[in-house]
């Protein structure tokens, strides 16, 4: 199948706020990180401003909304609050995402299927806001298609289960992850959704994720933050563009 249409990336700066918010001062600034990874070509940024506020704050999200030129992806659980914050700054695409205090990071997709009503009520308003709204959901049919009843207009596939058996040397289950993986982004793009992924993805993996024609974005922090320790943040970001862009050339894969 032709690829259809340019893979964006969008980068990921929560873990510069980590390593800020480990020392409580004001360095390295995600904002900085943020307009470096503008410079060096990212398409978007992405930032999730959690309930407990461990590495993006609300300052951040203020920040972000002045100096960015590319899209803000906010990231956010859907709680009144963060409704309410979403509400006030109208970035440009509000992605939902499961949120549970005790775990390290968004470890699994969004249960839309069950709180489909609840969902349904909570983002037409940030619709109606001008918000894309994207839901991040394993690769499942039955998710998928809640995510479509509820209105949104994107789905971000959760790429963890996948990145996590390639590091651990699972390699069928890997494959086996792939291959849903592909199916379901080819199932959400038939119902007429637009196909994001992310979560895990490093330059290991990148490549057949990047490969999926239905795929538009991915979302990619924490690896290209940590390989910005050895490489510098830009170089790092090129490296991720170049191996997308040439997995997205069939020839090349
Ligand atoms: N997409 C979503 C919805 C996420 O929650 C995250 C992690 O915050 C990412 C992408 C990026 O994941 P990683 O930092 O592992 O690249």
């Amino acid at each position: 199948m032709k690829p259809l249409g340019i893979l964006r990336l969008g980068v990921n700066i929560d873990h510069v706020a980590t390593v800020r918010n480990a020392r409580g001062g004001a360095y390295p600034d995600p904002l900085r990180a943020a307009k470096l990874a503008e410079e060096a070509g990212a398409d978007g940024i992405t930032a999730h401003l959690r309930e407990d506020r461990r590495h993006i704050s609300d300052a951040d999200i203020e920040g972000l909304m002045d100096v960015l030129s590319v899209p803000l992806n906010f990231e956010m659980a859907a709680t009144e609050e963060m409704q309410r914050i979403a509400l006030r700054h109208k970035p440009h695409a509000v992605c939902i995402v499961p949120e549970k205090r005790e775990e390290r990071t968004t470890e699994g997709g969004l249960e839309v299927a069950r709180e489909e009503n609840r969902l349904a009520g909570y983002i037409a308003p940030l619709r109606e806001a001008g918000c894309r709204v994207s839901i991040f959901i394993a690769a499942d049919a039955r998710q998928i298609e809640a995510a479509h009843r509820i209105g949104a207009e994107v789905i971000e596939l959760h790429t963890g289960a996948y990145c996590d058996a390639h590091s651990e040397g699972r390699l069928d289950a890997r494959d086996a992850e792939c291959k849903r993986l592909g199916e379901m982004a080819a199932y959400a793009h038939s119902l007429g959704l637009e196909v994001h992924a992310g979560h895990g993805l490093t330059y290991d993996t990148v490549q057949p994720i990047a490969a999926f024609p239905e795929v538009m974005e991915l979302n990619i922090g924490h690896f290209i933050i940590g390989e910005a320790i050895f490489r510098g943040l830009s170089p790092a970001i090129h490296e991720m563009r170049r191996l997308m862009d040439a997995a997205r050339t069939p020839a090349m894969v």
